[in-house]
């Protein structure tokens, strides 16, 4: 009964007005899950509660059966806003979670210089947020992420800032670091093609109040093509699906 990574059965409102309706589905080990809606449907009060950091109105989001908590579980949540502290350098930065989860300063230290190489960082350690591009600070929130050694990523909308050459370039970089260990992905996105871009499985949510309208398993092989008939067909479908005018 508890084979799933996270089990999801959620509505939630906000005074009187329905955010969330009846939002059930399930997320499965070493999968990377897209939930792609529009502009303003909820997405990030989903992420939220699926985080822990809110709780629903009715139900309840389980992480290997028991009631999702942050404190509890090994979980990493990047937030849609960008969020470096200005006066730490690169490695102070990442090394701040295996901190708290109890590691001495040594061991967060090796781990964040691993997590930084892993996002292609190398040689940066020392630099201050300033001193970096956004497309930069991106790369250190998903290395703040992976360094706790999460059971499960979560991503809302992690590039939507970005341009779109350094959003493509995120979208490789991200595939790249998901096929090393397959870490569970929950990612959270208005974007249709990033969404058929990078997931194996998609969840499309509607307008506000957001209820899941469809779901898509993505099997085609990656790295993916944006311009395969294959990929165009899922994409253009799903456009309609979410009534989005590209
Ligand atoms: N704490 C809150 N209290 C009251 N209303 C809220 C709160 N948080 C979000 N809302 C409302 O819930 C709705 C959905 O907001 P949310 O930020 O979840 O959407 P979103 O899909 O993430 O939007 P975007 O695409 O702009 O990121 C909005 O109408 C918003 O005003
Ligand atoms: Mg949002």
């Amino acid at each position: 009964m508890h084979d799933h990574l996270l089990d999801v059965n959620i509505t939630k409102r906000f005074g009187n007005m329905d955010v969330l309706t009846d939002i059930r589905f399930q997320v499965e080990p070493n999968e990377f899950l897209v939930i792609v809606g529009p502009t303003g449907c909820g997405k990030t009060t989903l992420s939220n509660v699926l985080s822990g950091i809110d709780t629903a109105t009715v139900g309840a989001v389980k992480m290997h059966g028991d009631k999702v908590d942050p404190h509890k579980h090994n979980l990493s949540y990047i937030f849609q806003e960008p969020s470096c502290i200005p006066w730490y350098t690169m490695l102070e930065d990442v090394t701040m979670g295996p901190i708290i989860k109890g590691q001495s300063k040594e061991q967060a230290e090796a781990r964040g210089r691993e997590v930084i190489k892993l996002v292609g960082l190398e040689g940066y350690e020392d630099y201050y947020p300033r001193q970096i591009s956004g497309g930069m600070k991106q790369r250190v929130a998903i290395a703040r992420a992976y360094a706790t050694n999460p059971d499960l990523l979560i991503m809302d909308e992690p590039f939507g800032h970005l341009d779109a050459q350094t959003r493509y370039l995120m979208q490789i970089e991200i595939m790249r670091i998901w096929e090393q260990d397959r870490k569970t992905v929950v990612f959270i996105t208005n974007n249709i093609e990033e969404a058929v871009y990078l997931a194996s499985r998609i969840l499309v949510l509607s307008k506000l109040p957001a209820t899941i309208k469809c779901e898509y398993v993505i099997d085609i092989p990656r790295p993916r093509d944006l311009t395969d008939p294959k990929f165009l067909k899922i994409r253009a479908e799903i456009t309609r699906e979410c009534e989005i005018v590209e």
